[in-house]
């Protein structure tokens, strides 16, 4: 497991089996019609910014969901089952994002979040951890000092599918309770020093909704309370700003999604 940072989750190394199946997935976002809650006055994010290699792509608010075609759960399901490196890889990895966007999905049926993008949510649950595919070694050997460096290497996997910056940032804007460039430096991450915060009220909740399960062997929830000690360790900033969080978002009922993984959760 990580050791310096709050990372959600880690994986038990796995045994090779099954090789990527390989399905095809859409190259390129596709220009849609309007949405129910398009967000009014902000205007057309048809074409991004040229970005430099390496470059985080700027955030993108869920009212410009509009312009980007939103995969399915089938096609993202797809594209993990194309870069798993192993059947135990996927169950594990997906499965996780799957359990995340039902915490998320508990969430956005408070009314007071009816303003966010559920479908552009969904997404981003479901791809958020796709980059950890690429931290696994040819023996099916999960890189656990690196761990952290999943969420860019999501960024990349996705860019290289043609995904828009909008879903490529649930990626890297994912990690902790926001990653900042002090945190990188100060803890000398293996990430190039930047911020890494989710910006967008639907970055967030990802993020957020990400903190309940971890995917460490087995999988399992965690409680608010049982989070909030998990990233004390890394400084009282760290819970401040996750109490921010449940403010914004509400905490989950997890009883309500306990049985859909291995063990009841973590209360503390
Ligand atoms: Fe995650």
């Amino acid at each position: 497991m990580l050791s310096h940072w709050p990372a959600e989750a880690t994986i038990a190394p796995v045994t090779p089996s099954n090789g990527p199946h390989d399905h095809r997935v859409p190259a390129s976002p596709v220009i849609t019609g309007s949405r129910e809650n398009a967000g009014a006055g902000n205007s057309p994010r048809l074409h991004e910014p040229p970005r430099r290699a390496g470059e985080l792509p700027p955030p993108t608010r869920g009212c410009y969901a509009p312009q980007v075609r939103i995969p399915g759960p089938e096609e993202i399901r797809a594209l993990h089952e194309k870069h798993a490196p192993t059947a135990e890889a996927f169950a594990s990895v997906h499965r996780h994002c799957e359990l995340v966007w039902r915490v998320a999905e508990q969430l956005l049926a408070s009314p007071r979040l009816a303003h966010l993008d559920a479908e552009l949510v969904r997404a981003g649950c479901l791809l958020h951890d796709i980059g950890v595919y690429r931290l696994y070694d040819e023996d099916g050997r999960l890189d656990h000092k690196n761990y952290i460096r999943h969420g860019l290497l999501g960024q990349e996997l996705l860019e290289s599918e043609g995904y828009p910056a909008a879903l490529c940032r649930f990626c890297s804007h994912h990690t902790g309770v926001g990653l900042t460039r002090e945190d990188v430096v100060r803890q000398n991450l293996p990430v190039p020093p930047a911020d890494y915060l989710a910006e967008t009220p639907e970055e967030r909740l990802v993020m957020y909704a990400d903190k309940f399960h971890s995917k460490s062997h087995p999988h399992r929830f965690l409680t608010p309370d049982a989070y909030a000690a998990h990233v004390r360790r890394f400084g009282e900033e760290k819970v401040t700003a996750f109490e921010a969080l449940r403010e914004e978002f509400g905490d989950p009922d997890l009883t309500r999604l306990a049985p859909q993984a291995e063990l009841p959760p973590v209360t503390g």
